[in-house]
């Protein structure tokens, strides 16, 4: 049990593909899972991958929490329901696939906790089928699609290397969160 330091974004073990995870099973796997969840708990995210803690292993956790508030997001309409939002228990996958299902995307404000204080708009696939395994060496094979999907996608993203900025198509929105939340100036009257 211990709170892990989180690798911020430009430090190589964010920068490089992590390795797949020979067993599971085994005790270091399970030892570095409880210290991602204690650390997770701390830092207050939806996710975290091994690299973030500096382990560059194939082992990503996740939660999607109920009524997860969209007002969070600079650019979306407060506290705007997504009919495909709903609650994803905390899930811890080693060595994860996605599969795209359909070309369509969709996007959405993210944060990582290794880009401290920062938001931007990234376009993700709108549904997906992934699969991994769990520390009991059992399977998950699931489809996913609204944030849930975007959850995945951003964490598995951590385990090749690749941070949100790096998907994003266009770094104007892009800024730091109390800057992206201020409203837009008001029209100038005449
Ligand atoms: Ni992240």
């Amino acid at each position: 049990m211990a709170i892990l330091k989180i690798a911020r974004m430009g430090h190589p073990v964010l920068r490089r593909p992590a390795e797949a995870v020979a067993d599971p099973t085994a005790p270091q796997v399970r030892r570095l899972v409880e210290d991602m969840l204690d650390t997770l708990a701390d830092a207050g995210g939806l996710g975290l991958a091994a690299p973030q803690v500096h382990v560059a292993s194939r082992v990503v956790i996740f939660h999607v929490p109920e009524g997860r508030a969209r007002a969070e997001s600079p650019g979306t309409a407060a506290g705007e329901p997504d009919p495909e939002d709903g609650a994803v228990p905390l899930t811890v996958l080693v060595n994860p696939v996605i599969e795209p299902l359909g070309e369509d995307r969709n996007l959405a404000f993210e944060g990582c906790l290794s880009i401290p204080g920062m938001t931007g708009a990234v376009p993700r696939f709108s549904r997906i089928r992934y699969t991994g395994v769990t520390l009991e060496g059992e399977t998950v094979d699931r489809t996913a699609s609204g944030f849930h999907a975007r959850v995945v996608q951003h964490e598995c993203d951590h385990l090749d290397g690749i941070l949100y900025p790096q998907r994003m198509d266009d770094l104007s929105t892009f800024g730091f969160v109390e800057e992206m939340r201020r409203p837009p100036p008001a029209a100038e009257a005449d």
